[in-house]
């Protein structure tokens, strides 16, 4: 495993080299320190922080200062891992110079590395601005959970030859104006894979088979964590959410039956609050 911390050039020459960029959303500094310590290239605090953090049912009421204040956490935790940070819901649509500042504040007040958001050739005029003033870019196609109205739900996008040239067209006008990487989310495999061999910058996919040249998953999915809808093409690693409801009933059944007392020396690595 390589210990240094990737930077936005190491991204394309990863697919230059044919390696895979591994990438996981992290929202809180104790996850992103787990989720370095394992190898994971590259954090994202995204958007999905509504759902999956603040329990609500989209992305779009997701505030540009719970990104900040998440991304903060998320700075503080990762020691290698390249930290992006999720541009919500009009915080770059309505005006360039009002995504300039706001992406600056990701970078600013969060300590980002670079930023990502949805869309393509609507919002080409905001990406080039963004590189342009030193602000790296992730681009967002397929699947864009803030036009999920538009969509008329998280359905699979780019099904169709029409909708697969149009992807293809966003994903160039996007490396075009700098961006340095691409999400690609929720396209048949073949599209993605299509894709990935025209563009030079690499591609990460989130339900988009295995040609990507990365892959990116929300971390509480994949730990079995999150209890909400989870995607089919979601591999749950583990099972989280059962242990921590079996470790609390445990605890619980301790104290109410006034025998709870530390019995173990706590291991971890130094993850745990040391005995005073
Ligand atoms: O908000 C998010 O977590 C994302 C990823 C799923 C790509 O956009």
């Amino acid at each position: 495993m390589d210990t240094k911390r990737l930077r936005v050039p190491d991204f394309a020459a990863r697919k230059r080299q044919g390696e895979k960029i591994v990438m996981l959303t992290a929202y809180d500094a104790t996850m992103a320190r787990l989720l370095d310590r394992a190898g994971v290239d590259s954090l994202l605090v995204g958007d999905s922080l509504g759902t999956v953090i603040l329990g609500l049912d989209t992305t779009l009421p997701v505030t540009l200062d719970a990104v900040v204040h998440h991304t903060r956490a998320v700075s503080r935790g990762a020691e290698r891992a390249f930290v992006i940070a999720d541009m919500p819901f009009l915080t770059f649509q309505v005006g360039v110079a009002e995504a300039v500042r706001n992406a600056g504040r990701l970078l600013q007040e969060g300590g980002a590395a670079a930023v990502k958001l949805e869309g393509g050739r609507p919002v080409i005029d905001v990406v080039k601005r963004l590189v342009d003033v030193g602000i790296p870019v992730m681009g967002h196609l397929g699947l864009q959970p803030q036009s999920v109205h538009q969509a008329g739900g998280y359905i699979k996008q780019a099904t169709k030859p029409a909708q697969a040239e149009a992807l293809l067209v966003d994903a160039l006008a996007l490396q075009d104006a700098g961006a340095f990487s691409l999400v690609l989310e929720s396209i048949p495999a073949d599209v993605a894979r299509d894709v990935t061999r025209e563009l030079t910058i690499p591609t990460i996919g989130i339900g988009a088979g295995p040609d990507c040249d990365g892959q990116i998953l929300v971390s509480y999915d994949m730990l079995g964590l999150f209890d909400g809808f989870v995607p089919s093409f979601v591999h749950e690693y583990a099972k989280l959410g059962d242990a921590i409801v079996a470790a609390a009933r445990e605890y619980a059944s301790d104290v109410r039956a006034g025998r709870y007392q530390r019995t173990t020396p706590v291991v971890g690595a130094g993850l745990s609050t040391p005995d005073k």
